[in-house]
């Protein structure tokens, strides 16, 4: 029977990466990216990040930008807020460029760090920009005020695979308003951390073309644990706590071990996610009473405009022995993964497993949701658990990840904006010709079009 079932989830997870016989591998890895671009806006000292890392001055980085504006730089003295990045700001009026050259192609990420700062003369909470690489639309008519963001600070993650010489990062005032910037990442990022290949569902199939799409991070949370900052975290990722995420709290129950036991199997990496990710989970809440029989849902808004990259973190902590705990995932009402055995995925227990799974509007809706729940058909403990969960939007087919509109204005219905105010001008112009028409047919009306009456 234990055969059959190791058969069995092996046949139902084929779409996943392939079988990694554990060799515990483990702890602590350094990455050293070879672009690393930490650029401080504003302020005329260098600033140290709370990691650790140091953005440069705008003086040290004056051979990256270009702008035919007014250099305008704004700083206050202190502030709540968790880094010195967020103390100074550039402003700009005009359009504004940084172009960074770059040494090696793959994966970056850019990380936009943004602090509306008070000052005299901006307002910078009301600004609204638009913020494009030369091919990919990142942030359009983006408005600060409308962020809902509570803390003041915050700022947007990209992941972008670069394969031209130097990466631009343009800044364009919405007319009236200023632009601006705190701190500005652009970041080498190991190219293991995103494949080509991930998984569809409903039809279950593969996504191919995973390594030339642009993500920007919606999400990434440490399930059941704490948060950790890009202090914890070898490639600067912060994970957030997933806990106001959960539809009913009180079936799940947070599983903590020491990040130290947590083990990669070969081909994994901490890269893909620190062990302090595997090392916390959320499990059943109640899964020791008799069959308790529930799932644990986690729900989280998304724009339907884009596809979606949902990364889930696996890793077996609550196991005692080896094929004890088979579970399903759920995605938006249907089944993700049936029956999961992480013993035999990843050859032992405390040992790191993620799949990733692509999904549009023909198959989720907003919320997104993601269930685990018992796999009754077995013969082993009745737990589920998630580690770790990110979702990541990708960008549409005009290479845009915010809005329908490309770098240089496709739509990505097909029509061209410069098209819609064409299109417009010719309906007003054909609305003239009519009325003019009108005119001419009312002055040219017959002499006795009255009496024809
Ligand atoms: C901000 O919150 C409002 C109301 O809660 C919502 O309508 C709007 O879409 C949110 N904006 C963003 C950018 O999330
Ligand atoms: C980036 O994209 C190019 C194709 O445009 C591809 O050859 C390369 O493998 C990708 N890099 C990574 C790290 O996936
Ligand atoms: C994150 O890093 C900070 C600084 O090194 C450390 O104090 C904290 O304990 C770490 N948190 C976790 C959850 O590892
Ligand atoms: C868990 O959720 C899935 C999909 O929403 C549903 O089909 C299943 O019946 C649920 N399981 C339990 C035990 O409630
Ligand atoms: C959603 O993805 C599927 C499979 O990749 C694809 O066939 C379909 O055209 C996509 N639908 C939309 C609306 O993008
Ligand atoms: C995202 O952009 C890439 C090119 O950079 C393109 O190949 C891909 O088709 C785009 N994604 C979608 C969903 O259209």
């Amino acid at each position: 029977m234990a055969i059959l079932l190791v058969l069995f989830s092996l046949l139902i997870t084929t779409p996943t990466a392939p079988v990694r016989v554990a060799a515990a591998s483990s702890s602590a890895v350094f990455f050293t990216p070879q672009d690393n671009f930490l650029i401080g806006c504003g302020s005329g000292k260098a600033a140290t990040h709370s990691d650790g890392r140091i953005f440069i001055t705008d003086q040290n980085s004056g051979k990256y930008f270009s702008s035919h504006g007014r250099d305008i730089m704004v700083s206050v003295p202190s502030a709540n807020v968790p880094s010195p990045i967020y103390l100074s700001a550039r402003i700009f009026i005009e359009e504004a460029t940084f172009t960074f050259p770059m040494t090696r192609p793959g994966w970056h990420w850019i990380r936009l760090h943004f602090f509306p700062l008070t000052n005299n003369e901006f307002d910078l909470q009301n600004a609204k920009f638009t913020v494009t690489t030369d091919t990919l639309v990142l942030l359009r008519e983006f408005s600060i005020k409308d962020n809902n963001n509570t803390n003041g600070w915050f700022f947007n993650e990209f992941l972008v695979n670069v394969t031209t010489e130097r990466l631009s990062i343009k800044f364009s005032p919405v007319k009236g308003g200023p632009a601006f910037i705190n701190a500005i990442e652009v970041v080498s990022a190991p190219d293991i951390l995103i494949t080509d290949t991930g998984s569809t569902l409903f039809p279950v199939g593969q996504f191919n073309g995973l390594s030339t799409q642009s993500y920007q991070t919606m999400y990434r949370l440490n399930v059941g644990g704490p948060e950790l900052t890009s202090q914890n975290d070898t490639l600067g990722r912060t994970w957030a706590l997933d806990g106001q995420y959960q539809a009913h709290k009180e079936l799940g129950k947070n599983v903590l071990v020491a990040p130290t036991v947590i083990k990669y199997p070969e081909g994994g990496s901490p890269l893909i996610a620190p062990q302090s990710v595997y090392a916390s989970a959320v499990e059943m809440g109640s899964a020791n009473v008799a069959s308790p029989n529930f799932n644990v849902t986690w729900n989280l808004d998304i724009d339907l405009a884009y596809q979606y990259l949902i990364r889930l973190h696996f890793c077996d902590i609550i196991s005692k022995s080896l094929n004890d705990l088979y579970f399903n995932v759920y995605i938006n009402g249907k089944t993700a993964i049936s029956g999961i055995d992480l013993s035999t995925l990843t050859g032992g227990l405390a040992t790191a497993f993620y799949k990733d799974f692509v999904v549009n509007s023909s198959m989720v809706s907003s919320p997104l949701s993601i269930q685990i729940g018992p796999w009754t058909q077995g013969t082993g403990a009745i737990n589920a658990l998630l580690n770790g969960l990110e979702v990541l939007k990708m960008n549409n087919s005009v290479g845009s990840l915010d809005g329908e509109f490309s770098v240089d204005g496709k739509s990505a219905n097909g029509v061209n904006k410069g098209t819609v105010a064409a299109v417009g001008f010719a309906m007003m112009f054909g609305a003239f010709v009519g009325l003019g028409a009108m005119a001419v047919k009312w002055q040219k009306r017959p002499q006795d079009w009255e009496e024809e009456e």
